[in-house]
């Protein structure tokens, strides 16, 4: 399974006119091809995955390009615009911090700096805490992986695995592309000669202990992947850290409370430490501030990326007091980190998401559009395995008629007829669709797009 590039040939469509929706062109914009060769020229094919739109606004929900065509998004670009697109008070925190002609200051004490980690600290579920800023999500996985290892080291010098869950994603550097559990560039590297190991995540979805349905079995889940590490020789009290998707962005399903408990004292009882990579399901995203409030355990590292600034690059390490300062003084930093562009971005994020109250808003939008959307599991039960989600975090899973397997060549074919017709979507090429809008979307656009979906739907499974 992966995603193709995909094509340039420009496909008539239908105009269409809603409120929200304007398509005005064949797909891709005739005049926008062109550009996009040369890009592809420019760049390595594995940017050349997404449906070729030219991306030239966006604004709140709604993505235009230049040719007047204009889409509902279902994107927030990569699950990453939770306050919307260009809000006016980021544009404005970014202006000014520009305006005042401070664009990089390192590790320099700045004001940005402070304002911002003191809000993180205020928001932190760990009592007495302190947080560390980056520029990518997967530099702060990488600076979690290396904390939960300094402290493990302190207990035992060889006490440096860290434990992950497959199918989840932590990032593209070395070791978050190791703890990742998705087929990766990295595989020619023996993860466990490096010291990561893997069990299987609760997915119920496809029970990897091959039960029919979850039966409060999410502690006996937990026990069985270790004891399957256990029983191949390996020694369990040399991991020291545990890293996990609360809610992972291919399921939208928080994992199960009995899991993440059993995972939370187990990790107590042998000196090792629990991360939550909050990166994609953190700021808003599940109807929760953190996707580990659905959890009900306390992490002793929490990574939040993306959704954190809504747009420039920010990302956070959240932990304990003593662990944050296990690095000795100029042990842990990064250029950009804490940029003051970036972190004035990023707090004003913050604040439009609690002033504007998002976080309630991607609860009760996501629940309207998710029955809205469960519906197609009645409509097309051949096609359709399951829709699901939390908050405005939705997946629909699509199967290959007949079969558990996923229709991939569908979901992707579906999520390109959609953004022909006006809502904007990325192929996953895993066979399911993902349905991530700006936690500001209205809901009457976000079921005009649902709407959508489902006659795309019904119009591909006739030729895919
Ligand atoms: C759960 C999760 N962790 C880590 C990352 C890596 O973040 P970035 O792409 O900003 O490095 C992502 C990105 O998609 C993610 O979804």
């Amino acid at each position: 399974m992966a995603l193709g590039v995909t094509s340039l040939e420009p496909i008539p469509t239908a105009a269409i006119q809603t409120r929200w929706r304007h398509i005005v062109t064949p797909i891709p914009a005739p005049e926008s091809v062109s550009l996009i060769e040369r890009l592809r020229q420019a760049e390595p094919r594995s940017m050349a995955t997404m449906p070729p739109i030219l991306w030239h606004e966006a604004e709140g929900f709604l993505v235009r390009d230049p040719f007047g065509n204009q889409w509902i998004d279902f994107t927030s670009g990569i699950v990453l615009a939770n306050a919307g697109h260009a809000h006016p008070r980021i544009v404005q925190a970014i202006r000014e911090a520009t305006e005042q002609r401070l664009l990089a200051t390192y590790a320099f004490p700045s004001e940005s700096r402070l304002a911002l980690l003191e809000k993180l600290v205020a928001l932190s579920p760990i009592p007495d805490s302190k947080a560390i800023l980056y520029s990518s999500g997967t530099e702060a996985t990488e600076c979690a992986l290396m904390l939960m290892r300094r402290h493990g080291q302190r207990i035992r010098a060889d006490k440096v695995s860290i434990l992950s869950l497959a199918g989840n994603y932590h990032g593209r550097t070395l070791s978050a592309q190791l703890a990742s559990g998705t087929p990766q560039p990295t595989d020619w590297i023996d993860r466990e000669l490096v010291h990561h190991f893997q069990i299987p995540a609760p997915n119920c979805f496809e029970c990897p202990w091959g039960r029919s349905h979850y039966e409060q079995c999410g502690a006996d889940c937990f026990r069985a992947g270790l004891d399957k590490l256990a029983s191949r020789g390996i020694d369990l009290d040399r991991i020291a850290g545990i890293i996990l998707e609360p809610v992972p962005g291919w399921t939208t399903l928080p994992i199960p409370r009995d899991f993440a408990a059993a995972a939370s004292s187990w990790a107590k009882q042998h000196d090792c430490l629990l991360a939550l990579d909050e990166i994609q399901c953190g700021c808003g995203r599940t109807g929760r501030f953190f996707g580990g409030e659905h959890l009900g355990v306390t992490p002793d590292l929490i990574v939040l990326g993306k959704g954190l600034s809504s747009s420039l690059p920010v990302s956070a390490v959240i932990g304990r007091n003593e662990l944050m300062d296990l690095p000795l003084p100029g042990e842990m930093s990064s250029t950009h980190g804490g940029n003051p562009v970036c972190a004035a971005a990023a707090l004003a994020n913050l604040r439009v998401l609690e002033d504007e109250g998002l976080v309630d808003a991607s609860a009760r939008t996501g629940t309207i559009v998710l029955e809205r959307l469960q519906s197609l599991e009645r409509e097309f039960p051949e096609h359709v395995r399951a829709v699901q989600g939390i908050g405005l975090f939705l997946s629909i899973h699509l199967h290959r008629r007949g079969t558990a397997k996923p229709a991939v060549e569908l979901a992707d074919a579906v999520a390109q007829e959609a953004v022909r017709r006006g809502v904007l979507m990325f192929t996953t090429g895993r066979g399911y669709l993902k349905v991530t809008p700006p936690l500001c979307i209205e809901p009457d656009a976000a079921l005009e797009a649902a709407d959508v979906i489902r006659d795309c739907l019904a119009d591909t499974t006739k030729t895919v």
